[in-house]
């Protein structure tokens, strides 16, 4: 059977930030992209994109004539594919086939106006000017022979670079980002025009690609899934499960720190989908084990110690197991690709679960592993899971263990959950939940002096945390409206037992981490 990948892009990566977003609006385009370290021989290549159609060359950091700048390897050239080099990878082909690169005079950062003077196939169907982003220091000096200049702005006389008879094509600016207003369309332009990219990447063909390649892969055996109430696991289980039915051996850890509700929302899926679920309550477990413990890390070591000594034993008890589902995703294997950065390649994948019997520990199954997290909503939403589970907001496997800052115990669990489900539930009404990446409350050991009614109370107080961001390393503080405040904190002090003050976090990450522990 033909793979799902074949016809898809290839893309060097040559370090940028936005290495990933090329590979993402590729996709867009119902194409496969793979994102490979640019030292990625053809057979790397084809390996990871049979028959793929044309070659995408990333932007980095380096410089061409540094001596230790990452280079091209030779078949991209030889290969007879199209070929894309954006900014450093348009200045990497330039200097492959005897064109001149420079530092510029200045550096070039931020929106500018291109001025497009032959739209060839590139820029087929957009206007004369496009705004686009630049970030260079380099540029074109000259062009290889046979070159022609599809586009210029005032600082780069060679914006844009084209042997159209070879397909090859050269960009000093960034299409991939939402600051070039186009640049969809240019990638559309050359993935599917010039390169004549296969478009059949959607969610239907994944998933029946996926179910057949289960299938073959685990044969006859039976597939351990720790089932965290997610959307990676639960998408990842039920490919599993439509591929191999009862093979599928999913186990539940209710470690007593999920949020309110979502124990009953995992039984409950598990009951919908036909899944036979293992569920372990493990909470008396947990809490027992963080008696007395209130150092973040040592928080966090006890829970995922605890965790995998009640998810080995369960495991012990489910007979004979096979492989073990792991929902890595593509973020996850690139990372530890390093696809990016030099010497630094297939690191092996990370293994989230400690002490398995050994064998487990090789034999994966990971079905999510092409997939962008949007791109694993995408297919749980044709799964047919629900809405909560597709569209749940990432939350820390630790879970409000380390938003209960200061000890543990189920009483603080209680008053966090309420607070929280009221500041979920109000974001919610007030339909903001899209607009923001990740919100919960955090509840601190700190206690305050307050007046209800005619008493005085010495309560809890509870911190709101709500932040946008688009990959979790940096996150600024989400600008909610007053009112919506006003009407949480309300809420909140008046309904939850044991509290008497709600505060909202305005830190962005850095320098605060988006969790409080
Ligand atoms: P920080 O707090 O480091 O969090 O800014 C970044 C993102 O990672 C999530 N997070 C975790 N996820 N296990 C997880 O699976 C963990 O131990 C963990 N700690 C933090 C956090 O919720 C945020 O989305």
């Amino acid at each position: 059977m033909a793979r799902i990948e074949a016809g898809g892009i290839v893309i060097l990566d040559y370090g940028s930030q936005t290495a990933q977003l090329i590979a993402r609006r590729v996709r867009d385009l119902n194409v496969f992209a793979a994102l490979l370290p640019f030292d990625a021989t053809l057979d790397d290549a084809g390996r990871e994109v049979p028959d793929f159609r044309g070659i995408i060359l990333s932007g980095g950091p380096a410089s061409v004539y540094e001596p230790d700048a990452p280079g091209l390897p030779g078949w991209v050239l030889e290969c007879g594919r199209p070929v894309l080099g954006i900014c450093y990878g348009m200045q990497l082909l330039t200097q492959a086939l005897g064109g001149r690169v420079a530092g510029a005079q200045q550096r070039e950062y931020g929106q500018a106006a291109v001025e497009v003077v032959e739209r060839g196939a590139l820029f087929a169907g957009l206007d004369a000017t496009q705004t686009v982003w630049m970030s260079h220091g380099d540029r074109i000096e000259r062009p290889p022979a046979g070159f022609r200049v599809l586009a210029r702005t005032a600082n780069a006389p060679y914006a844009a670079i084209a042997q159209p008879e070879r397909a090859l094509y050269g960009i000093q600016f960034h299409p991939e980002v939402r600051h070039t207003a186009h640049g969809q369309a240019m990638l559309r332009n050359f993935v599917l025009n010039v390169c004549g990219a296969v478009a059949e990447w959607t969610p239907e063909h994944f998933i029946d690609a996926s179910i057949a390649r289960i299938r073959e892969q685990v044969g006859s055996g039976r597939v351990l899934l720790g089932m965290s109430g997610g959307v990676d696991s639960a998408v990842a289980g039920e490919l599993i499960h439509r591929a191999v039915g009862e093979q599928l051996v999913p186990v539940f850890v209710n470690h007593g720190m999920l949020r309110q509700g979502e124990p009953d929302a995992v039984l409950e899926l598990a009951r919908t989908l036909g899944w036979k679920l293992i569920a372990v309550d493990a909470t008396e477990e947990f809490l027992s084990a963080l008696q007395g413990v209130s150092d973040p890390e040592a928080k966090r070591t006890i829970i995922g110690a605890t965790f995998a000594g009640v998810f080995e034993r369960e495991a012990a008890r489910a007979g004979r197991l096979d492989w073990l589902a792991q929902g890595t995703i593509y973020p996850d294997v690139i990372e530890s690709a390093g696809t990016g950065r030099p010497g630094a390649r297939r690191i092996k994948s990370h293994h989230n679960v400690g002490g398995l019997p050994e064998h487990l520990r090789t034999r994966l199954v990971e079905p999510l592993r092409e997939l962008f997290k949007d791109e694993v909503r995408a297919v749980g939403e044709r799964l047919g899971l629900p809405e909560a589970i597709v569209r749940r907001q990432p939350f820390p496997g630790p879970g409000l263990g380390v938003r209960c800052v200061g000890e543990v115990t189920w009483e603080r669990l209680e008053t966090l959950r309420a607070a929280d489900a009221i500041f979920l539930s109000e974001l919610r009404a007030a339909g903001l939940m899209d607009a923001i990446a990740q919100a919960f409350a955090v509840l601190l050991p700190v206690r305050s002096v307050g007046v209800m009614g005619d008493n005085r109370t010495y309560d809890e107080v509870v911190v709101l945390r709500a932040v946008t961001t688009d990959d979790f390393m940096t996150a600024d503080w989400a600008r909610l409206p007053d009112d919506l405040l006003a009407r949480i904190s309300s809420r909140i002090v008046n309904e939850v037992p044991g509290v008497n003050r709600v505060l909202y976090d305005v830190t962005s990450k850095p320098p605060a981490t988006i969790e409080w522990e």
